[in-house]
């Protein structure tokens, strides 16, 4: 078993007896629904039988060989997505690889997400990055209209246009799109120009996608190695198939039932995912949109923050320790050293740090996490630790099918769809209207705001 759920730094604050029982036994339902289809937006639970099965598709075999054709010629790929569309594709790349790929990678295109911002600062760094180098687009958009993303493929297209000096062969070679398989503006747009496509299922939410094309594209781009990856989440799915009904007998439940636990029974409203592995701050984000959007709804929901260690006990600490008691941890930790650096005598001990010499870095992060969980349960911040062998593609697979997978049992537990999020689309409404979209339904929310707060648009 690749993850362990470890429960010793929560300071005591756990189930027991007949509480715990009906717990587990609420965890066990859930999983249950989840399995058989009988909970809500059952429609959308395509990603729980996928990584066993994808890799055996037609369509796999053409990312892999669409990935080595970027690779060959592509100096830079552009990612143009957002919310689920890209932030599981950075969280791999960084998470397998690190924080530093695009300075460290070696024959592999660098890659830069947008697509995901209206900034226009930020467009300009990227032409800044892109200027005089062969770039590549891979634009993902399961309903191929949402503005951010189409903004940014409308431009960066144009400076590939600009670029190849309107010679279409060439620019129709750097564009290769993600999206539905029958429908939308985007996938029109490639069968009029021959660009390569790549299916978005439609039995899958943007945040349980980035083990489909979604996420395999980008992260083949950067020399991961999907097969590891998809095998880790295979092998997750399998391991976590039987429902469970008492501790220990399967993670996803434990997880699901010990968040509810905080939530409901011990008045937590926040739950924050903590590393103490820079290279796995865009996990953090890839969780964070996980979570949130499953269960925050219909007035419920843990939200979610992540944090990393012990960069954030410089800024964050503070508050964990000592401010509101609405906060638990569930904090991630890796079982094995991989690069082996340790600290050195230095003559003099000027500095006062020989008391370390010889010890690992390794070994002094693993101790700052031991003391933080223990501070942080005498604090009445609990923490659950996740331990994973190490930071590499199948273990990184694994963690991606247990989360997704204690997610949707968790917003079943809370009464929610994990599903939907119909939410998102409020701000869209607003922001077509003031932008002045034509339409019927922009025309109701444009004569409301002008009702409510005079504005004339
Ligand atoms: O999880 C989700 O469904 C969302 O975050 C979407 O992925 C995001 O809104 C982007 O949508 P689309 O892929 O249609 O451009």
């Amino acid at each position: 078993m690749a993850l362990a759920l470890l429960t010793d730094y929560t300071g005591g604050q756990l189930p027991a007896g007949a509480q715990a029982a009906k717990l587990y036994a609420q965890a066990k339902q859930a999983h249950q629904d989840l399995e058989s289809g009988a909970g809500q937006g059952a429609g959308m639970r395509g990603w729980l039988k996928f990584p066993a099965e994808y890799p055996m598709t037609e369509e796999y075999g053409r990312i892999k060989a669409a990935a080595e054709e970027i690779k060959a010629k592509a100096e830079v790929l552009l990612v143009i997505g957002i919310g689920g569309s890209y932030l599981g594709a950075r969280a791999v790349i960084e998470a397998v690889t690190s924080r530093y790929y695009n300075e460290t990678r070696e024959n592999t295109p660098a890659i830069y997400f947008t697509g995901n911002t209206l900034s226009e600062s930020d467009f300009a760094d990227l032409d800044r990055l892109i200027e005089g180098r062969d770039f590549t687009i891979n634009v993902i958009s399961k309903s191929g209209k949402t503005l951010e993303c189409a903004v940014a493929f409308r431009y960066f297209k144009a400076r590939l246009a600009e670029k190849w000096a309107g010679d279409t062969a060439q620019i129709n070679k750097r564009i290769y799109v993600t999206t539905d398989e029958h429908k939308g503006a985007l996938l029109q747009e490639a069968k009029e120009n021959g660009w390569p496509t790549f299916v978005v299922p439609t039995d899958m939410g943007g945040r349980y996608s980035v083990l489909s094309a979604v996420g395999l594209l980008p992260i083949a781009c950067a020399g991961i190695d999907v097969d590891a990856l998809m095998a880790g989440a295979a092998a997750a799915q399998a391991a976590y198939k039987e429902p469970g009904g008492a501790f220990g007998e399967n993670a996803c439940d434990d997880y699901a039932a010990l968040r509810y636990y905080y939530y409901k029974h011990r008045r937590k409203a926040v739950e924050l995912f903590a590393g103490y592995e820079p290279s796995m701050v865009q996990f953090g984000e890839w969780y964070k949109q996980l979570f949130g959007e499953s269960e925050g709804k219909r007035g419920q929901g843990l939200f979610p923050g992540a944090v990393t260690f012990t960069t954030d006990l410089h800024s964050l600490g503070q508050y964990i320790q000592q401010g509101r008691r609405i906060l638990f941890e569930t904090v991630l930790r890796f079982e094995q050293a991989a690069n082996g650096i340790s600290l050195e005598e230095e003559p003099g001990d000027g500095d006062g740090l020989n008391y370390l010499a010889g010890k690992s870095l390794f070994e002094v992060n693993r101790t700052a996490f031991q003391a933080t969980a223990l501070a942080h349960a005498k604090g009445r911040c609990p923490s659950l630790v996740l331990a994973l062998p190490k930071r590499d593609a199948y273990n990184i697979g694994w963690l991606i099918y247990f989360f997704e997978k204690a997610c949707a049992i968790s917003g079943y537990m809370i009464g929610v769809n994990p599903f939907d999020q119909d939410g998102v689309e409020k701000y869209k409404n607003y922001m077509f209207a003031l932008l002045g979209k034509k339409g019927k339904e922009h025309n109701r929310v444009r004569a409301h705001l002008k009702r409510v707060y005079g504005l004339e648009v």
